[in-house]
């Protein structure tokens, strides 16, 4: 199939009645699949209503059909179209955070969405991102858009639309390129059910943010320990992973330079995720300085991106450093521990 590619100026007015937009609209009325840019990671959108459509998206990610997707809207009537109720906690979520990167897990109206979308579960994940291409691509389509990260399942979530052609060229219909995407990761996915609300998987909104508005808020066990089974059906599946092994280093550089030139004297190519704060200090066949350690909101920026580079670059091992896990944090070190399978080491 052939992939279309246009380039929109995310800082333009009027978006929606550009003719880039209208065209990608009309693909996705057609039931093809498009990937646009969002605030948090590049989606890959379909619409919500058809079967036909989420089953190219599906197929285009060779993802797992068990693990459900998420809604995006750009109007709150949308909401309203696809969940029971909307509870008061979330009302007040929505008002603080929306557009923006969070997904809430409401009890879904049947027959609302297509259910491929759900996987068979009686709740729904929805959000309204903040991108001003995505909005503008929803309301143009006039529907709301099914959207997982644009990667082949497995890969690290796109956050350039390089990264979505290095996927997904020849499997989908377009792709909508709007620079490089904000947080750089995922949403934060919480589930609004139940009386405390929980996280699923840590995102663009932290904890702290999600706690100052509705008090306790409660995160899944399995985000905290390995081994868990998580309530979100995605979180179980080994995400984000670069080709080489990565290992995460609790430890000063010295340690972790001592773990490279052994691997080094292996014969092994080493690859050393680091921050500008600590790039020069290392000796390695490859070394990336991912965002800086005073501005964890700048690791998450790079993350992804970086995690690619070690791909491109051919190492045969990485050594990643850790960061703390407050605020931005939680999330960094959740991607992170997964690209790692959980190996870490601690000096
Ligand atoms: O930032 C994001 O959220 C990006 C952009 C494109 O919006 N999307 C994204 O989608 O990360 P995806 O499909 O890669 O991740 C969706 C996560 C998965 O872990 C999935 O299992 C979970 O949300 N999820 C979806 N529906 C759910 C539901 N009803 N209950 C619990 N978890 C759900
Ligand atoms: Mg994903």
């Amino acid at each position: 199939m052939e992939t279309k590619q246009w380039v929109v100026d995310k800082h333009q007015q009027n978006i929606e009645s550009y003719p880039q937009i209208i065209e990608a609209a009309s693909l996705l009325q057609k039931n093809e699949v498009v990937a646009f840019p969002t605030e948090t990671v590049y989606g890959l959108g379909a619409s919500a209503l058809s079967d036909e459509a989420v089953a190219k998206i599906y197929e285009a990610k060779g993802r797992p059909s068990d693990n459900p997707l998420i809604v995006h809207i750009s109007t709150i009537g949308q909401l309203h179209n696809i969940v029971q109720e909307i509870p008061e906690q979330a009302e007040r979520l929505i008002a603080k955070f929306w557009p923006g990167p969070l997904t809430l897990v409401l009890k879904r109206k049947e027959d609302a969405v297509s259910k491929k979308v759900t996987a068979g579960l009686e709740t729904v994940a929805v959000r309204m991102p903040s991108h001003p291409v995505a909005l503008a691509l929803i309301s143009a389509s006039g529907l709301p858009l099914a959207a997982p990260s644009a990667n082949t399942s497995g890969k690290p979530s796109p956050t350039l639309a390089k990264h979505v052609a290095d996927d997904l060229t020849g499997k989908i219909a377009g792709i909508l390129d709007g620079g490089a995407t904000g947080v750089g990761l995922e949403s934060t996915v919480l589930d609004c059910t139940s009386e405390v609300p929980v996280i699923l998987r840590p995102g663009g909104v932290t904890k702290e943010q999600l706690e100052a508005v509705c008090g306790v808020v409660g995160v899944d066990r399995a985000i905290l320990r390995e081994g868990e089974a998580p309530k979100s059906p995605g979180m179980k599946y080994k995400h984000y992973a670069p080709t080489a092994p990565l290992t995460i280093v609790n430890g000063q550089v010295e340690f972790i330079q001592s773990l490279v030139n052994e691997k080094q004297n292996e014969g092994l190519k080493v690859g050393v995720l680091t921050t500008t704060e600590r790039e020069d200090k290392y000796k390695a066949d490859k070394i990336i300085a991912c965002g800086s350690r005073e501005d964890l909101e700048s690791v998450a920026n790079r993350l992804y991106d970086v995690l690619r580079l070690f791909d491109e670059s051919g190492v045969d091992v990485i050594f990643s450093e850790s960061f703390p896990s407050e605020g931005i944090g939680q999330a960094i070190m959740n991607r992170l521990t997964k690209a790692a399978g959980h190996k870490i080491i601690t000096e």
